[in-house]
């Protein structure tokens, strides 16, 4: 199996003036397009061909030996999921059942929206904050490097790459004005609410 790279589900200039083209154009055309392209070859040199992307970062999590396979595939994962969560025109505060549910598990949206933003922008070094279905209950967590919550059993529904290759050519060190420019504009809050229906018809998480 050869894995892809998934085109973006917009235009590369459709998220400016809050990602630009040139971000979108490195950040998948580059760093997105490499994570799948080392993966497609770490995998041909291994012995785990013929899996799904799913497998492989269930294979292969924590496993000293499968580590650079481990990276290349959650990031191609991540990545993929993360083009999904933005949309021109998003952001702000999701309605419906959505809406609802992070009201009753954050005490209300603006304590949700308090909550990613720290995360996010709390986080020290690389990777990833996400707003999850665990157990039942919505939760806001951060991951380091290539780490996904897939590969611990909870179900993502949202997520911002707090590399710095997502932000610095359009907001340089000023990581908290990214993440509140992706609360604000940028979610695509129709995706996490589809998220949130297929966690209740499916029992297998992501
Ligand atoms: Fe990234």
């Amino acid at each position: 199996m050869t894995f892809e790279l998934p085109e973006l589900p917009y235009a590369q200039d459709a998220l400016e003036p809050y990602v630009s083209a040139e971000t979108l154009a490195y950040h998948h055309g580059k760093h997105h397009a490499a994570y799948v392209n080392k993966l497609n070859q770490l995998v041909s040199e291994s012995d785990i061909a013929g899996r799904s992307l799913k497998e492989i970062i269930a294979e292969t999590v924590g496993a000293p030996d499968k580590k650079a396979i481990f990276n290349n595939a959650a990031q191609a994962w991540n990545h993929a999921f993360y083009w999904q969560c933005m949309t021109p025109n998003g952001g702000g505060a999701p309605g419906g059942e959505l809406g609802a549910r992070i009201a009753e598990d954050f005490s209300g949206f603006d304590n949700f929206r308090a909550a990613f933003q720290a995360a996010a922008s709390g986080h020290f070094g690389s990777g990833w904050a996400w707003l999850v279905l665990d157990g039942g209950r919505l939760q806001i967590t951060a991951t380091s490097d290539a780490m996904t919550p897939i590969a611990t059993g909870q179900h993502p529904l949202l997520t911002c790459d707090v590399w710095e290759h997502a932000y610095y050519l359009d907001y340089q060190n000023k990581r908290p004005d990214y993440v509140a420019t992706f609360l604000e504009r940028l979610v695509n809050w129709d995706f996490v609410a589809q998220r949130l229906a297929q966690a209740k018809t499916s029992a297998v998480a992501a």
